[in-house]
């Protein structure tokens, strides 16, 4: 009788609300490709962090005091007084760099299987918005703390827009409300932070998963699932979305929440990483610290900035290395999507480009010393060229014969005895008898397995790089 009445309801409200339809256009009838890999646990977990930074967000602002003279106190009083309020602020921090970390390996993925080809194009500029605002939340969400590279940090780079020509004083003064970071620019960031960008993020999200459903899920082999159907229309290649992927990815979320709690509970701030040293210092306007570098998921365009001599090249550099990445669809001339069929150019060029960027990111944590300075330089003529020669190398390259359908891999499962026996192989037992007589068996490194294991390694990338 209960659930009959549970269930009129239901139906009551499904009479009224196309409900049952989002349901089956985006979940229980979607058919993605069966061979999605590790790498599209990235996209789901996105959406995990998402929420994880509403939700704190949401509680943290209900004791957080947006004002020049009680805002690092009051960030003082969640971490001290307020209950579980340390939890909430180390969610939200350690939240906006994982976002970080899950959303650069998703677009690499994209870079690993084209997924921002044709038809996927609007995807990866929707998603390139994204991480444009992702990158204005976080700068200005940083700002809140009031602490000293909150506020330096904001000062260097709300001064880069001065050293545009004829406006740039203007402008900057415009962003900041003052002729320094000061109370007026903490409001509006908090404005930015807290309403205006959150909304653009979800609109943006939104848009960006139903272009994806438009046009369908790209997979790990670049083919297209919707050529070989089924007397019904199904692709023989898809599976529903729902419980397929959702159960999937419940795997990804558990172990993405282990590796999370842990960083939360045990390096809160990763050694500076995640939270800088000088933040837990009040913001001082007359008290420069002595090495001003922002966050580390900006270090890699920072050191972009700080590699070319003129400011407003600097500038141009800094942003010509986003803008570079939306052009991504129509630079890559291949009729290849992805790299297991592409030919041995785009391999190496993309394995350049991933050095250049972890290198980049790297020297923008440090200060920059004349050597630190011709390192950044040539790995920013990486960066570009990796983006400006592309319609050059993709279009010379030979590529491999693609299949019709998608192919059969090993799964990360298939693969744990191999690295149970790579361990083993680099590793030797070496029996160790305790004070009260049991025998332990602890393994310790062992140098010919390392340079054995090391050498096939090298041999097997180069192998796979032809
Ligand atoms: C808040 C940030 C983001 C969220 C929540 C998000 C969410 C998703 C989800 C749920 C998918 C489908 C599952 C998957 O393929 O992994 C997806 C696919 C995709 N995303 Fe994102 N995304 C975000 C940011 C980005 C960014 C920054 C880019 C690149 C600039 C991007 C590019 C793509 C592409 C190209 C696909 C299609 C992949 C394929 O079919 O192979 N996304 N995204």
């Amino acid at each position: 009788m209960k659930s009959n009445r549970l269930a009129n309801c239901g139906n009551w409200v499904l009479d009224r609300l196309p409900l049952a339809n989002l349901w089956n256009d985006h979940m229980a009838h979607y058919y993605a490709p069966k061979n999605f890999n590790f790498w599209y646990f990235f996209g789901s977990l996105a959406l995990l962090v998402l929420v994880n930074q509403f939700l704190t967000g949401i509680l943290l602002t209900m004791n957080y005091k947006p004002d020049a003279k009680l805002a690092f106190d009051s960030v003082e009083y969640i971490m001290r007084e307020v209950n579980w309020g340390w939890l909430v602020r180390y969610m939200h921090s350690t939240g906006a760099s994982a976002f970080f970390v899950v959303v650069y390996l998703h677009m690499f993925r994209g870079l690993l299987y084209g997924s921002f080809k044709h038809p996927r194009e609007l995807i990866w500029i929707f998603g390139m918005l994204i991480f444009v605002a992702l990158m204005a939340e976080a700068f200005m969400g940083y700002l809140l703390p009031w602490g000293q590279m909150s506020y330096w940090g904001a000062q260097v780079i709300i001064s880069l827009f001065s050293a545009i020509p004829v406006i740039g004083d203007d402008l900057s003064l415009w962003i900041r409300g003052d002729y320094v970071v000061s109370d007026a620019t903490l409001n509006r960031f908090f404005a930015f932070h807290v309403i205006a960008i959150p909304l653009a993020l979800v609109m943006l999200v939104v848009l960006h998963i139903m272009a994806l459903h438009e046009v369908g899920s790209n997979n790990p082999d670049g083919v297209n699932i919707k050529k070989v159907k089924d007397e019904h229309g199904i692709p023989l290649d898809g599976i529903p979305f729902h419980p397929y992927y959702t159960v999937k990815d419940i795997v990804g979320v558990a172990v993405f929440l282990f590796f999370f709690a842990t960083v939360i509970f045990y390096l809160p701030e990763m050694g500076g990483y995640f939270l800088e040293h000088a933040n837990f210092i009040p913001a001082d306007p007359l008290k420069t610290p002595e090495h001003i570098a922002p966050l580390w998921y900006f270090t890699p365009f920072y050191a972009i900035l700080r590699a070319i001599p003129d400011k407003f090249a600097g500038v141009i550099g800094m942003g010509g290395a986003i803008v570079v990445l939306f052009l991504l669809p129509w630079l890559d001339r291949s009729p290849i999507r992805s790299i297991r069929y592409r030919g041995g150019l785009y391999k190496k060029a993309l394995l350049l480009f991933v050095i250049s960027f972890i290198g980049l990111g790297y020297l923008g944590t440090q200060p920059a010393t004349p050597t630190a300075t011709t390192f950044a330089r040539v790995f920013t003529a990486i960066y570009f060229g990796f983006f400006l020669l592309m319609p050059l190398y993709t279009r010379w390259e030979k590529s491999k014969p693609l299949p019709t359908r998608v192919t059969d891999q090993p799964t990360l499962e298939d693969r744990i005895p191999v690295w149970i026996a790579t361990f083993k192989e680099m590793t030797v037992s070496q029996p160790i008898k305790t004070k009260n007589g049991t025998v332990i068996l602890p393994r310790r490194p062992d140098l010919t397995g390392i340079i054995n294991v090391t050498i096939r390694l090298a041999k097997k990338l180069k192998a796979s790089m032809d």
